[in-house]
């Protein structure tokens, strides 16, 4: 039998079908089986779409056992292991559970965070290039997550506050992020807190693959700009924060159980919604692919206007 796409779908120039999820961010990738390796030409195919797009969906891959998901992760990249180790999978140190589920007295994964717009493990020197997120129980209501694209929140910034991002680094720092946002959960110990110590990035990134721009703040990763103090830096944080994070740019995702998303974390920040954490049961494994030193390309005669 001859399939042919949908009319809203269509093969892409590198040999994949895609459909759009929004006007402006991601796509939906049709007829590949993440439990399958994937062919070298898919694999150029794949990650050039996630460049493109900054997120893809893959829906039905109810069958993806995690040496499958870790399998299919680490033909992008070197996975990390999350500093906070009381959530990896055992037996799959590759895979953070992100989970409200109790089992045996104790969370079986991450808790209660993610609720604020950040990019995965931007306070490392090399931060994550993307993740892959597979959605094994979801609440009927809430539990979505959101999704707002870097690409066009630069591109649509303001040219002055542009102007003003190209010149600075931010400070992007896990333990006032843990200290302030995660206070419910066990403090980070000692070792952990010298594991990742406050990291500066370029408030502007230069795609590696793509060679676009994206913005690369998040208020609730980033202490503050360099240079400047706290509370000097939050207003202007907050001010971008809430201009990136516009309708517009942002595209926000119902989980299915079987849905995979794999998201660039160089061009989106993201943020998990609300759900009945009391009643209701989410469970979601998540590998984090190593990325490399964000860098700004810029020639100095930019900010001369
Ligand atoms: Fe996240």
């Amino acid at each position: 039998m001859e399939v042919r796409p949908t009319p809203s779908s269509a093969p892409t120039s590198s040999g994949i079908e895609t459909s759009p999820l929004t006007p402006s961010i991601g796509v939906e990738v049709h007829g590949i089986d993440l439990s399958r390796p994937l062919d070298d030409a898919t694999l150029a195919a794949v990650r050039r779409a996630l460049a493109d797009n900054s997120i893809l969906l893959f829906r039905e891959q109810t069958d993806l056992a995690p040496a499958e998901l870790v399998a299919f992760s680490a033909r992008f990249g070197p996975l990390e292991h999350h500093v906070v180790s009381d959530f990896l999978l055992p037996g799959h140190p590759e895979i953070f559970v992100v989970s409200n589920i109790v089992e045996n007295g104790r969370h079986i994964g991450a808790y209660g965070g993610a609720k604020w717009w950040h990019s995965d493990l931007s306070y490392m020197p090399e931060p994550s290039l993307g993740s892959v997120f597979q959605c094994i129980e979801c609440p009927r209501d809430g539990g979505e997550t959101e999704f707002a694209g870097m690409y066009a929140a630069w591109e649509e910034l303001a040219p002055d506050r542009q102007r003003w991002l190209l010149q600075r680094r931010a400070i992007h720092d896990y333990a006032w992020h843990y200290a302030t946002y995660l206070s419910h959960r066990k403090p980070l110990t000692e070792e952990q807190k010298a594991r990742i110590p406050p990291t500066a990035h370029p408030c502007v990134r230069t795609h590696p693959e793509t060679g676009r721009r994206a913005l690369y703040l998040s208020s609730s990763l980033v202490h503050r700009f360099e240079g400047m103090s706290f509370e000097e830096s939050r207003p202007i944080l907050d001010e971008v924060n809430e201009f990136a994070t516009s309708p517009r740019f942002v595209y926000r995702h119902r989980w299915r159980p079987g849905d995979v998303v794999f998201w660039d974390n160089r061009s989106t920040i993201h943020r998990a919604c609300p759900f009945d954490e009391q009643g209701a049961r989410r469970r979601m494994h998540r590998t984090t692919i190593k990325g490399d030193r964000p860098f700004l390309e810029l020639d100095p005669s930019e900010l001369d206007a």
